[in-house]
């Protein structure tokens, strides 16, 4: 939360509501159910913020919120200095350009029925950019090798490629519009280990070259840490610590982070076996009766109630 340059996107208490009934019991009346609760967060151009929590605490949400694609509930969102939130279908439309989103499961995201090559050229169509087909193919060309396809692919199927090439598929697609912020949900969890690096260094690879931002959401705290310049640390809908990488491995202070933190594994079998693991306890309410957030040092902020109870001094 720097407030000296002004981020590349700036979320300000947002709010995402899921109308949900107890229980699934048709009968029962619907309540509000937070799935994102007064979030906030900056993201530096050229950075990669990652956003960690347990299944179900909201990270999915918060990235489809950003993206309009969920809308939120309540809450600003600036991107590139521009209030996104409320922006009438045009001037959506346009702002949906600038940022793109990578998901999980790339054979979910591509078209079965569709070549490879069209479904990266699909953006440019819908937007209307690019109408001659000849410059299309050639830009969509380029795109496959930037992203280490070979482009006499493109007029494959996605079930002829493996699952890393399917991603590498997507991503050409999310950058094919040039935009400037990538928000990837779980963009490896879904391929063999052997290849999820060679997808990260090819994310990392498009940053630089692109001067590209993320907001990298993932469980994989090791991926976490090597990639990204900062992580949030979201639980039950809430932002508990958000603090530099280096900063909240070294010096975690909410409990909850702790926990996380603790269940890494190291690769190395003398350390695993004399490492301290804290056990999750289910039954123990890590959650905040509110979510504002201290800064107890440069960049490292905490969640003020926790502050309160650890008797941490600002
Ligand atoms: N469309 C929806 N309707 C109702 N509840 C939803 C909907 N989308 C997500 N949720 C709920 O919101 C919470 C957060 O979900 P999600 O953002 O997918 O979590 P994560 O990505 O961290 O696993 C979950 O409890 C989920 O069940
Ligand atoms: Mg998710």
């Amino acid at each position: 939360m720097n407030t000296q340059s002004a981020p590349l996107l700036s979320a300000r208490n947002l709010v995402k509501t899921f109308p949900v009934r107890r229980g699934g019991y048709a009968w029962r009346p619907k309540v509000e159910f937070r799935a994102v609760d007064d979030v906030s967060f900056d993201i530096e151009a050229g950075r990669t913020l990652g956003l960690v929590g347990e299944s179900g605490s909201g990270k999915s949400t918060i990235g489809r919120a950003i993206t309009l694609l969920v809308p939120p509930s309540s809450g600003s969102i600036r991107f590139e200095g521009e209030e996104i939130t409320g922006l009438n279908a045009t001037k959506q439309r346009s702002v949906r350009r600038r940022f793109q989103m990578v998901f999980q499961d790339p054979y979910a995201s591509l078209n079965p029925r569709m070549r490879v090559g069209e479904f990266v050229a699909e953006p440019l169509v819908i937007h209307g950019l690019m109408p001659q087909r000849n410059e299309r193919n050639e830009f969509v060309a380029e795109l496959f090798t930037k992203v280490g396809l070979d482009p006499r692919f493109v007029d494959r199927f996605p079930h002829q490629f493996s699952g890393g090439q399917q991603q590498r598929i997507c991503i050409a697609r999310a950058i094919s519009l040039k935009p400037s912020l990538i928000i990837a949900d779980e963009p490896i969890s879904a391929l063999d280990v052997s290849i999820q690096a060679q997808v990260v260094n090819l994310l990392q690879d498009l940053q630089t070259e692109l001067d590209l931002t993320y907001l990298f959401i993932s469980h994989d705290l090791n991926m976490v840490r090597h990639i990204c310049h900062g992580v949030a640390v979201l639980y039950r809908g809430r932002i508990v610590e958000i603090a530099p990488t280096t900063e909240l491995f070294q010096n975690p202070l909410h409990p909850y982070t702790q926990v996380l933190l603790s269940a890494i594994s190291v690769p190395d079998p003398i350390v695993e076996r004399a490492r301290q693991h804290i056990l999750m306890d289910p039954t123990m309410d890590y959650g905040e009766p509110d979510s504002r957030l201290v800064e107890v040092s440069s960049g490292h902020w905490l969640a003020a109630a926790r502050c309160e109870t650890d008797g941490v001094t600002t």
